[in-house]
């Protein structure tokens, strides 16, 4: 189980020590929210502020784009060596394109599926995603409720995914400790959680309350 702390709920005025502790408390990966204000209600950070986050961390980046152009943002998010990117399929016209594009980057790439949208729109492309993110609130905006029909939609994947072994699911959004041991035992590869983790008072204990072994 990774575990992949979302900054959006850090002090965003002090990133540097925000990454330093999470590195320090055990993250596996840093979650980027990228929102345009357009695709969602709310406006994050672009280019400039991640490349100053990937100077700052050694940790892997996992950006879930949440922006109306995902395309725009590959060169830049590729010449910064990040690890993952999803995107929300409906802000793509030529998906199969795009995900191969993001791949030659050698970049995993994944699908944000968003709590009202069916996941098996993932069965065209099973084999060139690598991961899916399953959202499990509506995008915009950290700190909202964990919506439960995420859990039947993890037994969907990982039906569909069977002959994937390599494939990830990731899910975002209301991650706490009390959803998490289903979360893993249902087949959760990865967990993102803003507000649970950069709220509490100890980054390490809440990390360490969300990762349980499968
Ligand atoms: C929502 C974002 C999430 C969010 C998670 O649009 O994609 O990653 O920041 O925050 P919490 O864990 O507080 O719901
Ligand atoms: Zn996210």
């Amino acid at each position: 189980m990774k575990i992949a702390p979302s900054i959006l709920a850090a002090d965003l005025a002090d990133i540097a020590s925000e990454l330093e502790k999470l590195a320090h408390a055990g993250a596996d990966l840093i979650h980027l929210d990228v929102m345009d204000g357009h695709y969602v209600p709310n406006l994050t950070f672009g280019i400039p502020v991640i490349k100053r986050i990937a100077e700052l961390t050694k940790l892997p980046l996992d950006v879930h784009l949440m922006v109306l152009n995902p395309e725009a943002y590959l060169d830049t998010l590729a010449a910064l060596e990040v690890s993952y990117i999803s995107y929300h399929p409906e802000t793509v016209h030529h998906n199969h394109r795009f995900i191969q594009r993001i791949k030659e980057k050698g970049i995993k790439v994944g699908w944000a599926i968003n709590p009202a949208v069916a996941v098996n729109i993932i069965e065209p492309v099973i084999a060139d995603l690598d991961f899916v993110l399953l959202m499990s609130v509506n995008p915009g905006f950290s700190g909202q409720t964990f919506i439960p029909s995420v859990f039947e939609k993890i037994k969907k994947v990982k039906a569909i995914t069977k002959n994937r072994v390599d494939f990830e699911i990731e899910v975002d959004g209301g991650v706490n400790g009390e959803n998490a041991p289903q979360l893993s035992s249902l087949g959760a590869d990865i967990l993102v959680a803003g507000s649970y983790i950069l709220n509490s008072e100890s980054y390490s204990s809440a990390i360490r309350s969300l990762r349980h072994v499968k």
